[in-house]
């Protein structure tokens, strides 16, 4: 029989034990696909103790991943313990310095480190892989690695965090106030150990960080993300985005385009007849622009213990099969460095402001738009409540500098009360 391809891996939470199941239970398929056994060396994890619903007896002990990842039986390192530093970024540089094969989970590592990884990955002759670290269960990695390949991506555009459209969904479908719907996303074990990551954008512009280095071939730049969360929507947005037909969603866009490369993470409304617009609850979908293929849309789980593992073994099982591809899907050293676009793509904006409800007070707000260029497209108003009448416009397309000089003129008019809410309007 074929030598078996030997795994250590570090981090036994939701993830690890579900690889863990997978290799237990599928032994006999996982060798028929790939032409040798899959096996467990060692794994590693902070406490021995725990029941993970699954017997790890048969497998070597270790109490620290770098020890784990340097060890003669181990192959494949897989590192499911997270963080961008610490232990989990240790033991990956441990792992492939000693000539190891890493398979990854995380995406916080990756974006902060991704270049001075891959780079690692290669000048050992080793392989490092992510797919489990975007969108989950969605095989967008391999989409855009392999069978993209040939095309130049025109764009590449998804929710890739399940817990913010979880929120949104339920404030939309249940009526429930952003407070109240991330009570229940708490509840139901959706969060991470630091709510932030999602609700700030973080984790999901992580992801898009990963999608837009592979699609154009530029090395990880998680700093040019523009990154705003989903704290400050609410439940009035969502409402009276959908009566103009729209649905909110916290997007990732990114985009070269000849002023350099556009990354964004932010909510904004997309029509609710679109793919997008109808993806609800904890789900991901990543829509992928090709001048060849034209778009392809990918919907799936994005978290969670099944489609996690899946992804990692989509991944191990490649190293077994003898796939060796390059981290972002070509050499470390040939991936350039982002410039990255000042001035986003113009685009709809909608506006929500409320209007003290006086003659000549809407006239004024179309006059400062109009002083910056921006044509208004459509726009509603609703009878007043409390002091002020709310008023909704969607604008033609604008850019973002253009609609800030108009936000400061409507506010010296003295007739928006409070602050409008600007969220730009995505066609997909
Ligand atoms: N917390 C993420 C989500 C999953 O809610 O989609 C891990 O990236």
């Amino acid at each position: 029989m074929t030598e078996p391809l030997r795994l250590g891996i570090a981090g036994l939470g939701t993830v690890g034990a579900g690889v863990v199941k997978i290799i237990r239970q599928k032994a006999a398929l996982l060798t028929e696909r790939t032409g040798r056994p899959i096996t467990i060396s060692a794994v590693a994890a902070r406490n021995r103790d725990k029941d993970r619903g699954v017997s790890l007896s048969d497998y070597a002990w270790e109490d620290d991943a770098v020890a784990l990842a340097k060890r003669d039986d181990v192959d494949v390192f897989v590192e499911l313990i997270g963080g961008s530093d610490g232990p989990a970024k240790a033991a990956t540089e441990a792992a492939l310095t000693a000539g190891k094969d890493v398979v990854t989970a995380n995406k916080a590592m990756l974006a902060h480190h991704g270049q001075a990884l891959a780079q690692l990955a290669e000048d050992n002759g080793c392989v490092l892989r992510f797919e489990a670290a975007v969108a989950g269960g969605i095989p967008v990695i391999k989409a855009l690695t392999e069978g993209l390949a040939g095309n130049d991506i025109t764009q590449v555009m998804g929710v890739m965090n399940g817990t913010c459209n979880y929120i949104l969904t339920r404030m939309e479908n249940a009526g429930l106030s952003y407070d109240q719907a991330f009570d229940e996303a708490d509840k139901l074990g959706y969060l991470e150990a630091d709510p932030e990551l999602d609700v700030g954008g973080i984790d999901a512009g992580h992801k898009l960080a990963l999608l837009a280095a592979i699609a154009y071939g530029t090395q990880v730049a998680f700093d040019a993300v523009e990154l705003e969360g989903i704290g400050k929507v609410s439940i009035a947005d969502i409402r009276q985005a959908a009566d103009m037909g729209y649905k909110i969603k916290l997007l990732g866009v990114c985009r070269m385009t000849g002023r350099g490369l556009e990354q964004r993470m932010a909510p904004c409304l997309v029509p609710a007849t679109s793919p997008l617009g109808q993806l609800d609850g904890g789900t991901n979908m990543v829509m992928i622009e090709g001048d060849q293929v034209g778009q392809i849309v990918m919907r799936g789980a994005g978290a969670g213990e099944g489609p996690t593992a899946s992804a990692v073994m989509g991944d191990v099982m490649d190293i077994a099969r003898g796939t060796r591809l390059s981290t972002f899907g070509q050499p470390a050293s040939s991936l350039k460095l982002v410039t990255a676009a000042q001035v986003a793509t113009p685009a709809p904006y909608y506006l929500r402001m409320g209007l003290i409800d006086k003659p000549g007070a809407l006239a004024k707000v179309a006059t400062a738009l109009g002083e910056a260029g921006i044509s208004i497209n459509r726009m509603r108003q609703y009878d007043q409540t409390n002091d002020a009448a709310p008023v909704l416009i969607v604008t033609h397309k604008t850019t973002r500098a253009a609609l800030d000089i108009a936000l400061v003129a409507m506010n010296a008019t003295g007739v928006v009360a409070g602050d409008p809410v600007a969220l730009r309007i995505e066609s997909v």
